[in-house]
């Protein structure tokens, strides 16, 4: 499989607004770039091209999600989606902002780039996020099984294990907890986040993400996380972690990341 094969593999996760067509302009664009060097940015048809390759995110329809999920309120999770929405919006408004700074005929302050920059990175990740809790919840009660379960059993110890684990961190974590699949050694590990751009690892597909800030349980629990934390145990899209797995190659097979 050729690297730009891999990385569609990977980018058509979901999450991603790319079409193939699109997806395809990006590396040819990017070639392109590298090989006409920066001249090519003074040419007014190449930051055009660049302007047009913004993606225009749009906020996914979570509605069904809340329908007969027991143990978070619709109240609740309606009033989670709707900050949800807001991340959509603020990514979309940083990144028009930064292109415009990037690609305008005047230097511009640092500061200015800098501040976009961060906003960026916060929203983006922030709608990230979101999409993989949202989409990791059901309504039907499930179980790890399959490939899932030999993981959890592989590398955690078991699926008792992995829950008493996801509970500890979300007790300790102040943003969120995400279980993915580190590309660089092909396993699967526990990752902590104090908010959605403060120690996000990089090379980590998520495949459980989540949310433990006060935002996603304070309408239900009050202060009562631990009691969050057990409802959200049982809430679990099973079918989507692993959906997310077989999307991906070689896992537990080594490193598949190896630059
Ligand atoms: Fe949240």
């Amino acid at each position: 499989m050729s690297l730009e094969q891999r990385a569609w593999k990977i980018a058509s996760t979901e999450g991603n607004m790319l079409s193939r067509r699109a997806f395809v302009g990006v590396v040819a664009s990017a070639a392109g770039a590298l090989i006409t060097g920066p001249n090519a940015l003074a040419d007014g048809r190449n930051v055009d091209n660049q302007r047009s390759m913004i993606t225009e995110y749009k906020a996914k329809d979570f509605s069904e999600v809340a329908k007969g999920l027991k143990g978070i309120s619709s109240n609740q999770l309606a009033q989670h989606i709707g900050l949800y929405e807001g991340y959509v919006k603020k990514t979309n408004a940083a990144q028009k902002g930064l292109r415009k700074l990037h690609t305008a005929d005047k230097a511009f302050a640092s500061t200015s780039t800098r501040d976009l920059s961060l906003r960026q990175t916060y929203s983006l990740n922030g709608m990230i996020l979101h999409e993989y809790y949202f989409a990791g919840l059901t309504a039907e009660r499930s179980v790890p099984a399959g490939n899932v379960a030999d993981i959890l059993e592989k590398e955690h110890g078991g699926v008792q294990k992995w829950f008493q684990a996801l509970i500890s961190l979300g007790k300790a974590a102040r943003g969120w907890v995400v279980f993915g699949l580190n590309l660089r050694d092909g396993h699967t590990h526990f990752y902590v986040l104090d908010a959605h751009d403060m120690y996000s690892p990089l090379l980590v597909i998520p495949l459980v993400v989540l949310d433990v800030y006060e935002h996603a349980y304070m309408i239900d629990y009050g202060t009562n996380r631990g009691a969050y934390l057990d409802a959200y145990a049982q809430l679990i899209n099973w079918s989507v972690v692993t959906a997310r797995i077989n999307r991906l190659e070689h896992v537990s097979t080594g490193r598949i990341w190896t630059d």
